[in-house]
């Protein structure tokens, strides 16, 4: 398939920049490379058409690197109209020839022709985060459905999303939740999202957290990471959350649980991580102290009721890069992060490359799965294969030079048995 358009970037001049920040990504993701030196020799999806819809950051842009040495055509758009990074897009069309159409601050219109123009491939297999392109094929090009053998997704949202397409019936081609394999959420949820969160919102306002409270919106696996890595910058971290199971394990972990309401009056920094809409709403932003910082990580800007926050102020201006303050109309003044955006995208570089090496061996696995298998899943949201998961929890510990014991036969035979109790 020819595109219509090569591809669509900010500058690219800046593909030098990008190629380096690329190989200083790359060497933190030896299992990625590792599958890479694999793919190259073995070309197990030769012939596939990747459409992929994810962060333009260096991890995948070597993510991309591997699927095109496996044998794979592919192209990429934006999984978020702020995360780009434009050097790294640069790159990708001047290095390494994969038409990409993400520019960073791009406006809705032009995301969505960038999804468009990815499609454009004629895709055997979608890679998405956040569901966008699957829900674009669904109910704008459903001509390519035919042709699709399988999508993956690699977030929480992006899951949930598909699972209720999938109840309703309306979900026409299988997908592989990649979110779901431990060796993904496990990892790259909390440990990724707990420090690159803080690192958006220290470069976005260079405050000390330590002795400040932070109230953190949803204790699901990115939200634990969060409140872990705020603890441990020194703050007074708040949980709020819907969920008793979540909430108490907040609770039993040293938080202090309350609803937002009761959060809001308290609260210096406000971080949700809900995977909800409106999850802080003007009734909560009515509350707030002068000077709050707002911020989400999320995957979408739904989290924070942006129409609220802007009806309750008389104005608004740009204090720093990735910072707005907003004059409320009773004289106090709150901070928004990143335009209520993924603050660890929007204000900084998104999960550092050692975790995502994680994430995107998943990736990589299951595309080679899906060319290798007949093409005949159920229409389901189906778990990533078990084996892909253990595979590459081995890779990341030989890579990091860690050993572990194994099973002795006299172990092996007590765990078979039932016969010894007490
Ligand atoms: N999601 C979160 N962090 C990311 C990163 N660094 N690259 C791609 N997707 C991400």
């Amino acid at each position: 398939m020819t595109l219509r358009v090569r591809f669509d970037i900010a500058d690219t001049s800046l593909a030098p920049e990008g190629k380096l920040r690329i190989e200083w990504a790359d060497r933190q993701m030896p299992v990625l490379r590792q599958i890479r030196e694999r793919f190259a020799r073995e070309r197990p999806i030769e012939g596939q058409r990747v459409a992929a819809c994810l962060h333009v950051t260096t991890e995948t842009a070597n993510l991309m690197r591997t699927l095109k040495a496996g044998g794979a055509e592919v192209a990429l758009c934006a999984s978020n109209p702020l995360s780009t990074q434009d050097d790294v897009a640069a790159s990708l069309v001047e290095d390494e020839g994969v038409p990409v159409f993400a520019i960073c601050g791009e406006d809705r219109d032009t995301y969505y022709s960038h999804v468009h123009a990815v499609l454009d491939i004629e895709p055997t297999t979608t890679m998405d985060d956040g569901a966008d392109l699957v829900s674009t094929v669904h109910s704008e090009r459903t001509e390519l459905i035919d042709g699709i053998r399988a999508g993956t997704e690699e977030t929480t949202t992006g899951v949930i999303r598909l699972r209720s397409m999938a109840e309703s019936g309306d979900l026409r081609y299988p997908i592989f939740a990649v979110n779901d394999a431990m060796t993904k959420h496990l990892f790259d949820n909390r440990f990724g999202t707990g420090q690159s969160t803080i690192d958006g919102i220290i470069r976005a306002t260079n405050i000390l957290l330590a002795g400040r409270t932070v109230v953190v919106c949803g204790f699901g696996m990115c939200g634990r990471g969060v409140a872990m890595r705020a603890r441990g910058m020194g703050a007074r971290v708040i949980v709020c959350e819907v969920d008793e199971l979540r909430a108490l394990e907040a609770a039993m972990e040293g938080y202090q649980v309350l609803p937002v309401a009761e959060a809001a009056e308290v609260g210096d920094v406000f971080i949700t991580v809900a995977g909800n809409t409106s999850v802080i709403r003007g009734e909560h932003i009515a509350a707030m102290k002068d000077g709050a910082i707002l911020g989400n990580s999320g995957h979408f800007d739904v989290e924070i009721d942006l129409d609220d926050l802007r009806g309750a102020a008389q104005s608004s201006r740009q204090v720093r890069p990735s910072l707005e303050e907003f004059q409320m109309k009773d004289g106090r003044r709150i901070y928004l992060l990143g335009e209520g955006r993924l603050v660890n995208l929007a204000a900084a570089e998104g999960h550092p490359a050692s975790v995502m090496d994680m994430s995107f061996a998943n990736q990589a696995l299951c595309s080679e799965f899906i060319a290798g298998s007949p093409g005949n899943f159920d229409l389901a949201v189906h778990a990533v294969p078990q084996e892909i998961d253990r595979r590459v929890a081995k890779l990341k510990l030989a890579a990091m030079g860690i050993e572990i014991d194994e099973l002795t036969e006299k172990q092996k035979q007590y765990l078979s048995s039932w016969r010894q109790g007490t």
